[in-house]
């Protein structure tokens, strides 16, 4: 216990920053930007815990020196005292320039990219994160190899969402309708997570996803094996991949338990009740529809919130998928 203490007392030292679990403050420091961000904020608060610790002191030390007690006749004091006003005005003024300073050019340096970049396309959507790569690959996770700079060009499908990696220190809005951008270099290999910080509806805690980092030559090899999924796995197995990788597990379960959409299990083959009353035969056409059109035909007791995977998904993945929901039903 007392070994935890000096831990975390030792973590609010500017100086204890490089760690693999970061500080007590700020997490590990996974690109570039993190290193700049710190120090801003640790400068701001020294600089706090600077002037805290000061006005608290002459707070107490006036309040024991100058206290009414019997015999004591109050001073007559000065109404101002010029040299101490302007140095109580200059020193501020010097430090806020000083801070502005510092924090713009770590702005400015992680807002303009540099030439030459990878670039990954980002889609926000309810509740998943969508990465294409330059081959048209598309895949739940950011992949990226170390020491290369990164771009990534994001946007919406439906609501604004926020892409938050807190070990790199980038955090950007996703509009839709409209193109933001992000970059970042890697420094270390390794897993970093990926959340959403704009709340974006009812899953919005769900909206997670991974930040891989790779070293150069194993992250193409990673990309040429992951884009050729399709051709070397029998279809049901690359429908679960793709049922795990492009969202519909966020809201459909596979173990019968309803989410925002209805579960997968033993959906194959069965009827279902309508918003409109009628029932609708669940086989390979009404899947379909229901991906390219989700609107089209609503389950009873579900919201009409599925968006569309028109131009999404290829017409061999929606296959794989159907053919992975054909062995949810075989019980
Ligand atoms: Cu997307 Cu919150």
């Amino acid at each position: 216990m007392f070994g935890e203490a000096a831990r975390t007392l030792g973590n609010l030292l500017p100086w204890a920053i490089s760690t693999d679990d970061g500080t007590f403050w700020l997490p590990r420091k996974g690109s570039e930007f993190a290193a700049q961000v710190d120090f801003n904020f640790n400068l701001v608060y020294w600089i706090s815990v600077f002037f805290f610790a000061l006005v608290t002191f002459l707070m107490v030390f006036f309040a024991i020196r100058y206290r009414q007690r019997p015999g004591h006749e109050p001073e007559k004091s000065s109404s101002h005292n010029t040299p101490l006003e302007i140095l109580w005005s200059v020193i501020p003024t010097l430090i806020v320039i000083g801070l502005f300073w510092s924090g713009y050019k770590a702005y400015l340096n992680m807002t303009v990219p540099p030439q030459n970049t990878y670039e990954v396309l980002v889609t926000g959507q309810k509740w998943n994160w969508l990465f294409t790569y330059p081959n048209g690959y598309i895949d739940a996770n950011l992949h990226v190899p170390v020491d290369t700079p990164v771009k990534l060009t994001m946007t919406s499908e439906d609501v604004i969402h926020s892409f938050f990696v807190p070990d790199f220190r980038i955090k950007r809005d996703v509009i839709p309708g409209r193109y933001t951008r992000l970059w970042f270099t890697a420094i270390e290999t390794g897993d970093y997570d990926i959340l959403c910080t704009e709340y974006c509806g009812t899953n919005h805690w769900s909206m997670l996803s991974k930040l891989v980092v790779h070293e150069r030559a194993e992250f193409d090899s990673w990309l040429a094996e992951a884009s050729d999924f399709l051709s070397k796995m029998p279809p049901a197995e690359a429908g679960e991949m793709l049922y795990n990788m492009r969202g519909c597990k966020q809201c459909h379960s596979v173990d019968g338990t309803p989410g925002i959409g209805p579960s997968f299990l033993g959906k194959f083959g069965s009827e279902e009740p309508l918003l409109t009353g009628e029932t609708v035969l669940v086989e390979e056409n009404y899947i379909r529809e229901s991906i390219l059109d989700p609107q089209a035909k609503i389950v009873a007791g579900y919201d009409p919130v599925m968006p569309t995977y028109q131009g999404r998904l290829k017409d061999e993945e929606i296959t794989a998928i159907i053919e992975y929901m054909k062995t949810l039903s075989e019980q």
